[in-house]
């Protein structure tokens, strides 16, 4: 695994959560530790636990941020279980959380990872390649109607009954164990006027990927985690790639700003809820114009803030809606 990825969104990250009080940060993904390495650069005395599924990421990483010695403490784990590696750690809270939900370039760039449907490489696309499921197994063992549901809910495919038909009919010739096969075949399927070549194939390849990880499970665990261990007054940023994933963030993070989730019909508050969240972003950030030439890749990149908030009822149960 090689360097060349670029942080993405590294100002706005930077700017967002490197105020002069923060001591503890987690980054749950530190993938080869650039946004990491702004925020300890920024943060003198900040101490820093980086967090990442893959190992390959993690390797690189231990050597990109070195000369931070003892300030930082590297684990490869999923965020999802982000609280137990904090209090692993001895730590009760933290002051900020950072999660970058892409992929890094390596991980797309090696063939051998099965990322890509441009290289030609095992179906594999497991960021932990201690896991069991891999997009070979998926596509050789999922039936027709589960592969047809994920392709149209991750993949937002329109053709994703036709495409699982036509995976399910190929596996019975042989199994599936190729990427680019597995494009050429996307290809066949899919071809409409004005769509480039193989690009045809990326919804279905970013679902079968979205699966092998639970990413949305992830997400969904990662966020809840992020909020229990965050201080009062602490950060949580999230960047995501896929709208799927950044419509489960807004949604997070305006749900736990709520103090009230009573039913409209109810008169008066009964429920025990407290907003946990305030809203730092209004709008997801995105990049600017000179980001995305430099670095295409920051093109779909949504990145949104909220500050934890001290977790108290502002409202007494029985008080009007
Ligand atoms: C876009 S890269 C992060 C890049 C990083 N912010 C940097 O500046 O180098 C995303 C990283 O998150 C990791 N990742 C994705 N989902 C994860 C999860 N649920 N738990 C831990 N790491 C995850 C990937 O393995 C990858 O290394």
């Amino acid at each position: 695994m090689s360097g060349g990825h670029e942080p993405v969104l590294l100002t706005e990250v930077v700017e967002h959560l490197a105020a002069p009080t923060v001591r503890r940060i987690v980054d749950g993904t530190v993938g080869l530790g650039g946004h990491a390495a702004a925020l300890l650069q920024r943060l003198p005395t900040v101490e820093l636990l980086g967090l990442d599924r893959d190992a390959d990421a993690l390797a690189v990483a231990t050597v990109a941020l070195q000369g931070y010695g003892a300030r930082v403490h590297l684990r490869q784990c999923p965020f999802s279980t982000l609280a137990e590696a904090v209090h692993d750690l001895g730590w009760a809270t933290v002051d900020a959380v950072l999660l970058d939900i892409g992929m890094s370039s390596p991980q797309i760039d090696t063939a051998a990872r099965g990322f890509s449907f441009r290289r030609e490489g095992p179906l594999d696309m497991r960021m932990d390649r201690r896991d069991r499921t891999t997009a070979a197994v998926i596509l050789n063992t999922w039936s027709e109607a589960e592969l047809a549901r994920l392709f149209r809910e991750y993949g937002e495919e329109p053709k994703a009954r036709a495409v699982a038909r036509a995976v399910v009919a190929r596996r019975e010739e042989r199994p599936w164990s190729h990427t680019v096969e597995l494009a050429e075949l996307l290809e066949q399927v899919l071809s409409r006027p004005g769509a480039r070549g193989l690009q045809v194939a990326s919804r279905c390849f970013q679902a079968l990927r979205m699966a092998v990880n639970d990413e949305l499970g992830e997400l969904e665990r990662g966020l809840q985690a992020a909020v229990e261990v965050l201080a009062p007054g602490g950060r949580l940023a999230v960047i995501t790639f896929h709208s799927l994933e950044d419509r489960l963030v807004k949604q997070f993070i305006r749900q736990e700003a709520l103090d009230c989730v009573c039913p409209p019909s109810c008169p008066v508050c009964i429920c025990t809820k407290a907003a946990r969240l305030q809203p730092l972003t209004r709008k997801s950030l995105t990049a600017g114009a000179a980001e995305v030439e430099r670095n295409p890749r920051a093109a779909p990149a949504r990145l949104r803030v909220a500050e934890r908030l001290v977790g108290q009822r502002t409202r007494a149960a029985g008080s009007p809606r």
